[in-house]
């Protein structure tokens, strides 16, 4: 059975304090409103994980995350912070491959393909990030392109660690704009990307792996795209600076 997960990406948001206030906030509202089995993860700007990751202590709904990792294990890399390193204060998530990483970063499939390979060998899971751009969708290269995302950044694993890792649909174009992708629209890629796991990896595989949907998802759409069979949460970014914004969205599922 796959896990249901409500994901909130803090981007370069918040300062250190800031940071703490909104995590306790969060804490505290899914202590007592969240009343199913999803699980919230923050990810966070670096400054801020060791701090959260001892707030979360011994919670079992709420987890840590980075939002980039470098693929290297360790060495001369000024400014880079090392899978290793994100694991040793706590942390148990890191999101890959998001688009703003993959637009302003030149990060490629092929440099995605090796951060994986690091994340997983220090025992972090990946949230690994596909989707479109605006252009490509309307030339009609959607699915061609979600498919090589998968064949060049994932499909090299086996399906022992294929099966730790989360995928997150986020269409480029839906970031930050507020224009979500309809229920049918996120719906009909999440239910392609099943299909093609299912195909590389077999139906079991496919069946339990956690799809996220990401892009101007709040707490108003959320219960409608969280209800299509493919979606199993969300990856969140403006409205998981607001505790109560991020909350509700969490509540998507009870
Ligand atoms: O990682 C989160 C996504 O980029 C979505 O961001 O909710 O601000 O559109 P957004």
């Amino acid at each position: 059975m796959r896990k249901n997960i409500v994901a909130g990406n803090w981007k370069m948001n918040l300062d250190y304090n800031e940071g703490l206030s909104l995590f306790s906030e969060v804490l505290n509202m899914v202590k007592d409103e969240a009343t199913g089995a999803q699980e919230v993860v923050v990810c966070s700007p670096f400054i801020h994980l060791h701090s959260l990751a001892q707030l979360a202590k011994g919670n079992g709904r709420v987890s840590i995350g980075a939002q980039n990792a470098h693929q290297a294990e360790s060495g001369a890399y000024t400014g880079e912070v090392s899978a290793k390193q994100i694991k040793s204060v706590g942390a148990t998530y890191v999101i890959l491959g998001h688009s703003e990483r993959r637009q302003y970063f030149g990060e490629t499939n092929q440099l995605l393909a090796q951060k994986t390979d690091t994340a997983l060998a220090n025992g972090l899971k990946p949230i690994f990030c596909i989707g479109e751009t605006l252009q490509e969708r309307e030339a009609g290269q959607h699915f061609n392109i979600i498919k090589t995302q998968l064949e060049e950044g994932v499909y090299h694993l086996d399906a022992d660690k294929f099966a730790q890792l989360v995928l997150a649909y986020e269409p480029v174009w839906a970031i930050g704009t507020g224009v979500t992708a309809t229920s049918e629209q996120a719906q009909e890629i999440h239910a392609f990307i099943r299909q093609e796991l299912a195909a590389k990896y077999g139906q079991q595989v496919a069946d339990d792996t956690t799809i996220l949907y990401g892009g101007s998802c709040n707490a108003k759409n959320a219960p409608e795209l969280f209800a299509q069979p493919d979606i199993d949460g969300g990856l969140i970014g403006g409205a998981s600076l607001k505790s109560r914004d991020f909350t509700d969205i969490v509540k998507a599922f009870n």
